[in-house]
């Protein structure tokens, strides 16, 4: 049997009814067979960046981030976009994970995106913005295929299943995408 590549699965939204935390439910489902995401669910216990508190060590919640992507062979961010960019509170996230940047988890890290919204480009800025921000990180961000679930609201059904057949086929697409991508990091040990 093929190794198990275990994946860090991020939602950059806190709500509990988020559309992207549905889209990383549907992540875990569509997933080949292989692949096991784990979804971080401490992100609302990350404080604000604060220098002065990142001097006295990293709180708890940062340390068990940075841990959970370390040891994920890749991660899968599921992310709304807010005004054009990537939210807050997921850049909160990333900005906290890359210090120091010797030591940020996401170096060489193969990194997939996503992201689901009620508007018409389905994050597609948030997602150019998130992957800049990678980059600075040394994050293997793929380059697609791209998931832009535009109009979510249409595509989730009452019980938050991603319902949506071509939005389904396009998920799974990125995740073979990623697998394959952490095949080849796990081979190449990177
Ligand atoms: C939004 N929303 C939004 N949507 C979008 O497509 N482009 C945008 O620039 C913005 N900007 C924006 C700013 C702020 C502050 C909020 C709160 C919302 C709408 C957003 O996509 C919508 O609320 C999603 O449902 C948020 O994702 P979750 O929480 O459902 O995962």
């Amino acid at each position: 049997m093929a190794e198990k590549i275990v994946v860090c699965g991020i939602a950059g939204s806190l709500r509990a009814g988020s559309f992207n935390k549905m889209l990383l439910r549907a992540a875990g489902e569509l997933a080949p067979a292989e692949m096991e995401i784990r979804p971080f669910g401490r992100m609302a216990e990350i404080p604000l960046y604060d220098a002065d508190l990142e001097a006295k060590g990293a709180p708890e919640p940062v340390q068990a981030l940075k841990r959970a992507v370390r040891e994920a062979a890749a991660v899968l961010v599921c992310t709304p976009e807010y005004n054009w960019s990537v939210p807050g509170v997921l850049k909160n996230a990333i900005d906290w994970a890359s210090r120091p940047p010797s030591e940020t988890p996401f170096a060489g890290k193969p990194v997939a995106l996503t992201g689901a919204s009620p508007g018409a480009v389905g994050t597609a800025r948030a997602q150019q913005h998130l992957r800049l921000v990678l980059a600075s990180n040394g994050a293997l961000v793929l380059p697609g295929p791209e998931v832009l679930v535009a109009r979510c609201q249409e595509k989730f059904d009452a019980s938050g299943k991603l319902a949506d057949e071509a939005t389904r086929r396009y998920l799974a697409r990125l995740l073979e995408a990623l697998a394959a991508a952490a095949r080849r990091n796990l081979t190449t040990g990177r």
